[in-house]
């Protein structure tokens, strides 16, 4: 079983969205394997540069002339000696050069080349025979903001969590009847609602961020009610985007409403206590820990989740947790680039007690590898939309990865 590289290949291929990105093939003594990156919207700003000045071409390029003769020779289970070396190789601190996601995309390979050669599934591969826990899913079923266009929600993500599910199949089978369930009460609040989805798949009606949430919520409730277990809901305000640095407030444009700082705070915590909400994403823009702190502190059994805010970057991390800002983050290894900078990450989270949720982006390709991240990190929830062929291959592994584990898979632990 040799994990020796002997061949890496990269191409132009496109996302969801139909945007460029970057797939890499790693050809190892005894085994294969490919990765392709993903793309956001909303990007936080300290994320690492997606790609280098010349875009994805520029990417491919690099690939096949500065990295391919580096790790040709190298065996690919020697991750952490490789991701240094792309990091070495690109020379910034944000992937400038070379590209976040063509680090993404070269390190997951590597990984993905390293579980074949072993012939393991790339979840055992990453973490043992202990990984044995499947993640909640965590699922858009409504939205607006930056992922849809028109008159829509400003809030971006209404989200599903069904917490009582007792396997990975019965709550994936929840989240999609949550979503079919809200098509029929949509197409009652908004009498020109056509069906129209954004980029994750979520409903993109015309209706308030507060007739949102009522419906959401409705769904929900006769879901749970079906199905025998709770299902909760949750928020991604990714208020970044609301957020106008010059008039400092935040702006919610369809509904016509500003809100500084403290009533931003005031409206989150109203929002929390009415709707039993579950999960809230971004309440705030990405520079202010203050207030996510002050939220935190003033909130019981509903995860404060930074997603801008982290980057899935450890310094940005130990910031919130010196500052008990959140008590849970978002995991796009995109956002910061190798495997390995992914991992130190999470096991920071796990240590200080925040609860990771491995996350696809806006814009995705059918790749499934986050699947097996969340079950090899044993991160407790996976977020990764409902619907969308995009999506349901994300849903699809996990699916399988339940029956690989037979007997052995449990749902993970969620403490919130
Ligand atoms: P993205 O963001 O569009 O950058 O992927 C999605 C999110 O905010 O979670
Ligand atoms: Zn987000």
């Amino acid at each position: 079983m040799s994990t020796i590289i002997e061949d890496v290949k990269a191409r132009k291929i496109l996302n969801s969205r139909g945007e460029a990105t970057i797939e890499v093939e790693i050809t190892t003594t005894d085994g294969f394997g490919v990765a392709s990156a993903p793309s956001g919207a909303s990007k936080g700003k300290a994320e690492a540069v997606a790609f280098p000045p010349g875009g994805v071409d520029e990417a491919v390029k690099k690939v096949e002339e500065l990295i391919a003769p580096e790790l040709i020779g190298l065996n690919a289970d020697e991750q952490e000696e490789i991701d240094n070396l792309l990091r070495e190789l690109d020379g910034t601190e944000n992937f400038a050069n070379i590209g976040g996601n063509t680090a993404y995309a070269v390190s997951l390979a590597v990984a993905d080349a390293a579980a074949n050669s072993y012939n393991m599934p790339l979840f055992q591969y990453l973490g043992g025979y202990l990984a044995c826990n499947l993640p909640y899913p965590l699922g858009n079923v409504l939205g607006g903001g930056k992922h849809a266009l028109g008159k829509v929600p400003d809030i971006q993500e209404f989200l599903i969590l069904p917490v009582g599910a007792p396997s990975f199949i019965a709550a994936a089978e929840a989240n999609v009847k949550i979503h079919r369930r809200l098509r029929d009460l949509l197409i009652k609040v908004d009498p020109y609602f056509t069906g129209g989805k954004g980029d994750e798949g979520a409903w993109a009606p015309n209706i308030s961020n507060e007739k949102a949430l009522e419906v959401v919520s409705k769904a929900c409730e006769e879901v749970s009610n079906e199905v025998g277990f709770e299902c909760r809901v949750g928020l991604d305000v990714a208020s970044s985007s609301l957020w106008d640095p010059d008039k400092q407030c935040y702006v919610y444009e369809s509904e016509g409403v500003k809100r500084d700082a403290g009533e931003q705070l005031e409206y989150i915590l109203d929002l929390i206590e009415r709707y039993r909400l579950i999960y809230v994403e971004d309440p705030f823009h990405e520079e202010d820990f203050e207030s996510f702190s002050e939220l935190t502190s003033k909130v019981d059994g509903c995860l404060i989740c930074g997603d801008d805010l982290f980057v899935t970057n450890v310094k940005r991390l130990s910031i919130g947790i010196e500052r008990k800002a959140g008590n849970a983050i978002i995991i796009k290894m995109n956002q910061v680039g190798t495997l390995t900078d992914t991992w130190n990450t999470t096991k920071l989270a796990k240590e200080s007690g925040y609860v990771p949720i491995v996350s696809h982006r806006s814009g995705e390709t059918p790749a499934f590898h986050i699947a097996h991240l969340a079950v090899g990190f044993s991160c407790p929830i996976i977020k990764t939309g409902v619907v969308g062929g995009e999506r349901i291959a994300k849903i699809n592994e996990l699916i399988y990865i339940e029956e690989i584990l037979g007997g052995k898979a449990k749902m993970a632990k969620l403490k919130i």
